[in-house]
């Protein structure tokens, strides 16, 4: 048996920062990570980090690789009736940016640092189970090989993602669930090439979306919006290059520079929110209590938003004795997090294309993308979302 101030489920970005903050601070934390550390760095996920995001790395003491490596972007572009629109960041958000750094880098800075500072991070951890979530003693236990444990704890994060085992730990009725499923997919390469453009381009075709992303200036992100009934043998690298060829203005595509796939997967768009985020001793955290479709690069940074008031409401708790925080932490966080929702909804409905859908609506989203580029208003509504909303 074992005993610490707060237990965390799920060594993603969300349970790992959250536990180096707390850390810094002297609370005690154990974290218990289902999958080997290679598994967990072998995803590859979200790419473009917000300003507070940033931040947050920073205060966690894990900002110095990606201020050294990561690339700061002051705009992109939209790519639409074989044209290219840029969208510039910086001017119509006063001043912001993002940072390119993939979710895959700033996972490692955290296992780094939580290994400087001897942080507990369990791996392999199987059948965790959470117990007595509305007394003040609530407890985990799990299982290693055949090894099984408890530890004993105050307070329990989940940062399990979405199909961890938090959030069902809640008994049915508590929770009301908001889900939107889209009829889509995105298929994502990851090729050790140039990137075709030094920014970002989000692409609306009449095939369906793209987005040409990057992690560097030598390795490229590609993506194509792809039916939910499509698998990775669908598509070998030829068949995904020259689809997304296809979905270029053909400047772009001459000057693409093709290669191996060197990861391949394709990713269901879904909106998830599911509330309320806390159920006595237990706080959701991140993809664990809601997803967001990719489009508006939303996921990551909304995780951040949730550690950043659960590490600030920790702090009140400990420190001050003030648990007003604590007891506003769900409404707080959603407030910001239904915000996102609308964001990458409204972004994901601007440039993909949807196959059941009634002519009229398609012209209403030209429309949109054509307001979008003759007014100033609209410019900065997209901005100040796309670099994110103040915590
Ligand atoms: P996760 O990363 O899912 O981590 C949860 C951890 O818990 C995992 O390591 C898992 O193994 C572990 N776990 C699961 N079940 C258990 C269990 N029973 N017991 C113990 N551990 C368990 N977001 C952005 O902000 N910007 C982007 O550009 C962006 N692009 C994306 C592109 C793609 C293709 C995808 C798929 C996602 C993207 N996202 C993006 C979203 C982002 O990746 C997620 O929001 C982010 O991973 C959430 O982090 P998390 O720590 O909350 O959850
Ligand atoms: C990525 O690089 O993986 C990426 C970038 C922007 C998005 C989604 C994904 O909106």
């Amino acid at each position: 048996m074992m005993k610490v101030q707060i237990c965390i489920i799920g060594g993603g970005p969300s349970g790992l920062m959250l536990s180096q903050l707390l850390h810094l601070q002297g609370i005690d934390t154990i974290v218990l990570e289902k999958y080997p550390r290679e598994h967990v760095l072998g995803r590859i996920r979200a790419g473009v980090l917000e300003h507070g995001f940033a931040e947050l790395m920073r205060e966690a003491q894990c900002g110095e690789r990606m201020d050294r490596e990561g690339e700061i972007h002051r705009g992109f572009d939209i790519a639409h009736d074989g044209r290219l629109d840029r969208v510039d960041l910086y001017k119509y958000s006063g001043g912001n940016s993002v940072i390119v750094y993939g979710q895959t880098e700033l996972t490692r800075d955290l296992y780094d640092a939580r290994d400087r500072l001897g942080g507990k991070v369990l791996h392999n951890a199987e059948d965790v189970a959470l117990h007595e979530l509305m007394s003040d003693a609530p407890y985990v236990t799990y299982r290693i090989g055949d090894m099984t444990d408890r530890i004993d704890c105050q307070f329990v994060i989940g940062a399990d993602g979405f199909h961890g085992i938090s959030r069902n730990s809640i008994p049915s009725g508590v929770l009301r669930e908001y889900e939107k499923i889209y009829p889509f997919g995105w298929l994502g390469v990851l090729s050790q090439t140039k990137p075709v453009s030094p920014e970002l381009i989000y692409v609306k075709h009449a095939r369906g979306f793209a987005l040409c992303s990057l992690r560097s200036q030598v390795l490229s992100r590609y993506y194509i919006q792809v039916p939910l009934t499509d698998s990775i043998e669908d598509w070998p690298d030829e068949a995904f290059w020259a689809e997304l060829k296809c979905r270029l203005p053909e400047a772009v595509a001459a000057r693409l520079i093709t290669g191996p796939s060197i990861e391949k997967s394709i990713a269901p768009l879904r909106s998830y929110v599911a509330e309320p985020m806390r159920y006595g001793r237990l706080f959701l955290a991140g993809d664990a209590a809601h997803i967001f479709p990719p489009t508006g690069a939303r996921g990551l940074n909304s995780a951040a938003s949730d550690i950043y008031y659960l590490y600030h409401a920790m702090i009140a708790h400990y420190k001050k004795g003030d648990d007003s925080e604590l007891d506003g932490y769900s409404q707080k966080a959603l407030a910001r997090i239904w915000k996102a929702q609308r964001f990458s909804w409204w972004m994901t409905m601007l440039l993909h294309r949807f196959p059941d859908r009634v002519a009229y609506e398609d012209r209403l989203q030209e429309a949109e993308l054509a307001y979008l580029f003759s007014s100033e208003t609209a410019m900065r509504l997209l901005a100040e979302n796309y670099v994110g909303l103040p915590f």
